[in-house]
């Protein structure tokens, strides 16, 4: 078996370097990986393309699109670019503001057209201040893929101050959920929750996340916890 996982019928998951926010805090990567229709490959936050992960990618198919999720993941959107130059990179919409030397063909706002649309639903979540995270739905799979906005760190490895540090930040393990620094630099809460009960009103059961523990089944209810603190109306008044 490659180092790239199954994860469900043309999805798989590849693990990337464990790395330190900050230069400290430790936390590991992962990106997504779809098989399109086309045969070609939807790459979703990128891990750095070292020659055994380009080697699993390629048994796989060809790249054909690059995804940059958020503006924080840009990583190896450039590598792989080089290793695919006909590739084409959709980022999130703070992403070129924030990462102009990294060149890409379009902005994943809402209601823009993809050629993966009938495939993979797209949301770029609003209202927030600092995170435009867009979460992706893989139809085909039922899985919700999503990059910053809920973390559940596998903190095995990790020393008690690093765990706790991610305890009481709310991404430590598989009760974490949105984190907590993300809860309290909301900008707009009508939009960001309208943004949130619009994902949770898709049609899925499993869930991919950059950060930490998946979930095969279950995921509707998990995300809806993680959500309910601004999604329940009660809570937003
Ligand atoms: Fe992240």
């Amino acid at each position: 078996m490659g180092i790239q996982q199954s994860f469900g019928p043309e999805i798989w998951t590849v693990d990337g370097d464990s790395l330190r926010m900050f230069g400290v805090l430790p936390f590991t990567t992962r990106m997504t990986v779809i098989r399109l229709r086309s045969g070609g490959l939807w790459v979703h936050s990128p891990v750095l393309p070292t020659p055994e992960r380009v080697r699993a990618i390629g048994e796989l198919g060809p790249v054909e699109h690059l995804v940059a999720p958020n503006k924080i993941h840009s990583l190896g959107i450039k590598p792989w670019k080089e290793c695919y130059p006909s590739a084409k990179v959709w980022a999130s919409p703070a992403f070129s503001r924030r990462h102009p030397e990294i060149a890409i063909d379009e902005v994943l706002a809402n209601g823009v057209e993809t050629v993966w649309s009938d495939e993979i639903t797209h949301c770029a979540v609003e209202g927030h201040a600092i995170l435009d995270e867009v979460v992706f739905l893989h139809k085909r799979s039922k899985t919700l893929i999503v990059t910053d906005l809920i973390q559940k760190h596998e903190a095995a490895s990790d020393s008690w101050f690093w765990r706790s540090v991610k305890a009481l930040n709310g991404i430590l393990g598989r009760g974490g959920g949105v984190p907590r620094d993300v809860k309290l630099s909301i900008r707009d809460k009508v939009e960001f929750r309208r943004s949130l009960t619009a994902i949770l009103d898709w049609d899925f059961e499993n869930l991919v996340l950059a950060h930490g523990h998946c979930l095969r089944g279950g995921a509707k209810k998990d995300v809806s916890h993680a959500f309910s603190w601004i999604t329940d109306a009660s809570s937003c008044n």
